[in-house]
């Protein structure tokens, strides 16, 4: 997609650096958006900018002169302990910062593809669909649904892509995931508590990214699932993940979701139905235990 020019925040993350190797391999012209130091590995054919997604001018600013065709928005409060414990931090980031990249695109006609999340749901009926009913039980969760609901009120393109616990292997991050959490625990012969009773449909970051190009190709409109395909309790996970890395599952002690003490209340059972990208987007679904050797794969 030569000549397309595309902005995408949050590219110090997670998601976020994937993001930035898919679209430069696919020949977008790449603007990073991320807060301090770069820390994409690839360095090349894209530009990067520190900026804070909160510097409401700044980013618009920025915006109006690159004048993309489309944004990802991937910057986000994703702590949500913090989320619940930081009401005014997470509502700058997770709502006002969208709502001033939505008058931005509609300034610049701008197409924005936003990332969701499963946290809208409160998690009691499982296989959701994307017009299910929403019913946050966290701050996070409500932050998220805000934002979901001033892009669908404004008059622009939007993708919204909602995922569930997202996993995969960057470089120069703190911060860690299910799968890097577990592996490293039981590596350094740490017994570790995981719970039985929170049921999620965990998700690569390169399929997330996939799902995010196959949107912005067919410039789709309207709100997509993205996950794996297989429904497992985070127990569940945890012996997968000790599995595939031939680590001791005796080290990983069940526990109930009471026992945990955490800050903020999570879902039960959070599971998607992922037909309609399956059949719009032409995502491609996978079950956990395939997701999970491709990141054994990339782990160095
Ligand atoms: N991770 C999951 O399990 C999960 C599940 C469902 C949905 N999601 C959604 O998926 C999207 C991507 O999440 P992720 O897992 O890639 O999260 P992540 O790894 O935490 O990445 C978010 C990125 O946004 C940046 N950021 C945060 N606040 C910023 C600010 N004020 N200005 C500029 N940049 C800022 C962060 O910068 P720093 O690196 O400096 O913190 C980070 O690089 C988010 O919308 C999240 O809500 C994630």
């Amino acid at each position: 997609m030569q000549n397309i020019k595309i902005i995408l925040t949050g590219s110090n993350g997670l998601l976020g650096q994937k993001l930035v190797s898919l679209f430069v391999t696919n020949h977008f012209d790449v603007f990073a958006f991320s807060r301090g130091k770069n820390r994409n590995l690839i360095t090349n054919n894209y530009s990067y900018f520190n900026v804070n997604i909160t510097n409401f001018n700044k980013v618009s600013t920025l915006i109006k002169k690159i004048k993309p065709h489309f944004i990802i928005n991937a910057a986000a409060m994703t702590n949500v302990d913090a989320c619940e414990l930081r009401h005014r931090e997470c509502d700058e980031i997770n709502v006002n910062a969208v709502k001033n990249l939505v008058q931005v695109c509609k300034e610049i006609n701008a197409h924005l593809l936003h990332i969701s999340t499963d946290f809208i749901f409160d998690g009691t009926k499982n296989n959701y669909k994307e017009n299910d009913c929403t019913n946050p039980v966290n701050y996070y969760g409500l932050s998220k649904l805000k934002s979901e609901k001033l892009i669908q009120k404004s008059t622009i393109d939007y993708t919204i892509l909602r995922t569930i616990l997202v996993y995969g292997v960057v470089a120069n991050t703190t911060k860690g995931n299910i799968v890097s959490w577990v592996k490293n625990s039981l590596e350094a012969k740490k017994q570790i508590k995981v719970v039985t009773d929170q049921y999620r449909m965990p998700t690569l970051s390169d399929d997330l990214a996939q799902a995010c190009l196959l949107a912005i190709q067919k410039r789709a409109i309207g709100i997509f699932h993205i996950s794996s395909n297989e429904l497992l309790n985070i127990y569940e996970i945890a012996l997968q993940i000790a599995t595939t890395f031939n680590l001791d599952k005796n080290l990983i002690l069940p526990i109930r979701t009471e026992q945990l003490n955490q800050t903020a209340t999570r879902p039960p059972k959070t599971g998607f139905n992922i037909d309609k990208a399956v059949h719009e987007l032409g995502f491609k679904s996978a079950s956990f235990k395939e997701r999970l050797s491709v990141y054994k794969s990339q782990v160095k």
